[in-house]
């Protein structure tokens, strides 16, 4: 029978066998697969392990950390963490069209994973050669099947390197549901945080404002975002909502009045859904004293922004992220 245990005994025995002698490199996303892949993998081949973490600069508050520090006191594991926030804000310049960010922060993460793969591949030689994956069991049937291997083009400025790498993958979460890796993650000793996060979009808060995508509208939308997620938590609503994305509506301006006059700021979306699997979803009905909480926090505690408002629309018609 399906037991955590026995899940992990035998991953574990499969991926020393798989690996033998040689090394493998893992991508931390912030998100549970790959937190529960790499806590697998590390398990089994400890210090042969390289994870790496590329800090975008579009996390919300306190995520990068997690990783950092919290994930890393868990596992034990070697991290490489690339500060990339710069090139990610100099690349989205002057964009706003949705699907342009989206473009814009896929290539440049695969472009800064690949130049920090390529230097631990120079620092300990060719014996680098599997890629750990939180594939789970429903990508697995989507995809169609097969398992496979990986071609990374290498970059030109690392020397002694092949132009081609092939790395053979490892994807120790194949045949598990969101909620087994949930369980087998809790059972490796990982922060309850990371275990039970919500979903998040890998181009982060880059797709949660509005309008063109800068530092100061960043930092805003990090607190904004930071000061709901503190009131759902309080309120013991976490399991409740599937998740509840946070917006900025940095090119919409409205009159407002605070302290001893007139201001002209930007408003906060809440975006609290229900749903089974983000294919439909429902807005969240949540208690209105919760939300009046975070209203009144956020008008208060966020400057430039003057009012909140409540997304009520289910998907479809609205899909759950704004862009
Ligand atoms: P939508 O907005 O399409 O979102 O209703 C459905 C679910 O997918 C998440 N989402 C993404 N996740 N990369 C991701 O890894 C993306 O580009 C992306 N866009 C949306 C969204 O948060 C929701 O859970």
């Amino acid at each position: 029978s399906w037991t955590t245990g026995s899940v992990i005994e035998e991953q574990v025995a499969a991926i020393r066998e798989q690996v033998g002698t040689k090394r493998a490199i893992c991508g931390l996303s912030g998100g549970v697969d790959s937190a529960v892949a790499a806590a697998l993998v590390q398990k089994a081949i400890g210090s042969q392990l390289t994870c790496v973490y590329v800090d975008h600069g579009l996390m919300r508050k306190g995520e990068t950390e997690q990783v950092e520090k919290d994930f890393v006191a868990a596992t034990g594991v070697q991290l490489k963490v690339v500060d990339a926030e710069e090139r990610f804000l100099k690349a989205l310049a002057g964009v706003s069209d949705p699907e342009e960010k989206r473009k814009i922060i896929g290539r440049e993460f695969i472009r800064v994973f690949e130049q920090a793969q390529a230097e631990i591949i120079a620092d300990s030689g060719p014996e680098v050669a599997f890629l750990v994956q939180g594939t789970l069991y429903p990508d697995v049937v989507e995809s169609g099947g097969g398992t496979g291997t990986a071609n990374i083009k290498s970059h030109h400025n690392v020397g002694g390197l092949p132009e081609d790498l092939e790395f053979e993958l490892i994807e120790p979460l194949r045949k598990l549901f969101k909620d087994e890796v949930r369980m087998v993650g809790q059972e490796l000793g990982l922060p309850e945080e990371i275990v039970q996060r919500q979903p998040f979009p890998g181009p982060g808060l880059g797709i949660r404002i509005v309008g063109e995508v800068t530092k100061d509208r960043l930092d805003l939308l990090r607190e904004a975002d930071a000061i709901a997620r503190e009131e759902l938590t309080a309120a013991g609503l976490d399991r409740d909502i599937w998740q509840c994305p946070v917006v900025l509506l940095a090119d919409v301006r409205s009159v407002g009045v605070q302290g001893d006059g007139r201001t002209y700021g930007h408003p906060i979306v809440l975006r609290p859904v229900s749903s089974e699997d983000a294919m439909t979803a429902d807005w969240s009905r949540l208690p209105y004293d919760v939300l009046a909480r975070i209203s009144t926090r956020i008008t208060n505690e966020v400057k430039d922004v003057n009012r909140v408002v409540l997304d009520v629309t289910s998907k479809p018609p609205g899909t759950i992220e704004w862009e």
